[in-house]
């Protein structure tokens, strides 16, 4: 078996050396109940309180307004779900109140979101739904067309997981906090790609996922503003200041907290590595014949590159280059199983003829120069056989 090129670090990306080391000892060090008094407890605590401490230094935060997750999908839940029942109750207007509060999601959000925005439709909310222009950007003055007095929640991407286009969040908080709307943003597969810093940013909470940037999978954090609260998803023990119950998941949060780190020390030499290695891999694939981009050609995080082949099924394409040792994905891993077109690519108005030919090339830090030459050199000819077979 040769080796395996991997682009497909928006799925996951591997796990970091220092993550791993971290979380090995922490196995040493950290074995014990962080809540426990004691002596091993505290010491599980203070593993757990620096890699929280880890994690604001990422995004420019205080470590209190950090709540660890089992992932990217709660986090985002306890954002758009926690956020929104405690402020509809705040304004008076939660359902059953008979109100009905009003959330903006855009069309073209992970399933992570659009699940927590659906279970908020099946609890009595109303969803209006943003449009996304061609290439996945949202423009604020459609998110402000769709705000009125009963909004309580926008929730908007910073960089789309198909695509990587990145999003105004700054015009688009402006917009909603005027109308007294607050603002979720899933920032999973910006942080680690492009420097956010959740002042500057003007969300209200910010969801990431550890495995995204380098850290373990099943660990994941939401910024909240300070003074906000939060509805808790799970009830239960006293953990995270009463703002997400159940025993820390030590082991984890440790290789998060490691790879925080990891990913602010190099950031900028990987967002400059990513950008030079994206513009050659791209600039070779839309070379093939009968080839176009998805998504824009500027203001992409970097190392996202959604490319059609016209005429090849996506999936096809994708299952070529694995067997020669390429991993790349058609979509969300969480739909890439299925048939079924790309959300994203349908709520950009593509058909399903043309959203099912989108293959996603997604780099990472470890990405090589080498790796993007070999994979220019088998996509054509794995493009031209698909063709040929369907
Ligand atoms: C944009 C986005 N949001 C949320 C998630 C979910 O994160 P997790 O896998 O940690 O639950 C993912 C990854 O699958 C993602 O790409």
């Amino acid at each position: 078996v040769g080796r395996s090129i991997y682009l497909d670090h928006n799925a996951t990306a591997p796990l970091l050396p220092e993550a791993w080391a971290a979380m090995q000892a922490a196995r040493e060090t950290a074995w014990a109940n962080p809540s426990s008094v004691h002596g091993p407890g505290r010491q599980a605590r203070a593993v757990v309180e620096a890699a929280r401490a880890d994690v604001a230094a990422l995004l420019g935060a205080e470590r209190e307004e950090i709540v660890f997750t089992s992932g990217g999908t709660e986090a985002d839940h306890l954002g758009i779900r926690g956020l929104a029942w405690t402020e509809a109750a705040r304004r008076g207007l939660a359902p059953g109140s008979g109100a009905r509060p009003r959330v903006v999601a855009s069309r073209i959000e992970h399933p992570a979101v659009t699940g927590a925005v659906r279970a908020l439709e099946d609890e009595g909310f109303e969803v209006a739904w943003i449009r996304a222009d061609d290439a996945g950007r949202v423009a604020p003055a459609g998110v402000e067309a769709l705000l009125d007095g009963r909004t309580v929640l926008v929730t908007l991407a910073l960089a789309n997981h198909e695509l990587g286009t990145e999003q105004d969040l700054a015009a688009v908080a402006e917009a909603a906090h005027a109308r007294g709307a607050l603002v979720h943003t899933d920032a999973v597969q910006a942080v680690g790609r492009v420097s956010v810093d959740v002042r500057a940013l003007g969300a209200d909470a910010v969801a990431l996922s550890a495995h995204k940037l380098g850290g373990p999978k099943g660990t994941g954090a939401l910024w909240l503003r300070p003074g906000l609260a939060a509805r808790p998803l799970i009830a239960g023990g006293h953990q995270e200041h009463e703002r997400r119950a159940g025993t820390e998941n030590v082991l984890g949060i440790a290789g998060f907290g490691a790879a925080c780190r990891v990913v602010a020390r190099g950031l900028a030499e990987w967002a400059a590595h990513l950008a030079k290695l994206q513009d050659r891999l791209e600039a070779g694939l839309l070379a093939v014949p009968g080839s176009r981009r998805n998504g824009p050609e500027r203001g992409r995080a970097p190392g996202t590159s959604n490319v059609a082949f016209g005429g090849a099924p996506g999936q096809l394409v994708m299952i070529g280059l694995d067997l020669e040792g390429i991993c790349v994905s058609t979509g969300a891993a969480c739909t890439s199983g299925s048939i079924e077109p790309s959300s994203v690519l349908l709520a950009l108005g593509q058909t399903p003829e043309a959203a099912r030919e989108a293959v996603r090339f997604s780099l990472g830090p470890s990405s090589t120069l080498e790796d993007v030459d070999e994979v220019l050199r088998v996509v054509p000819e794995v493009v031209r056989r698909v063709r040929a077979a369907v």
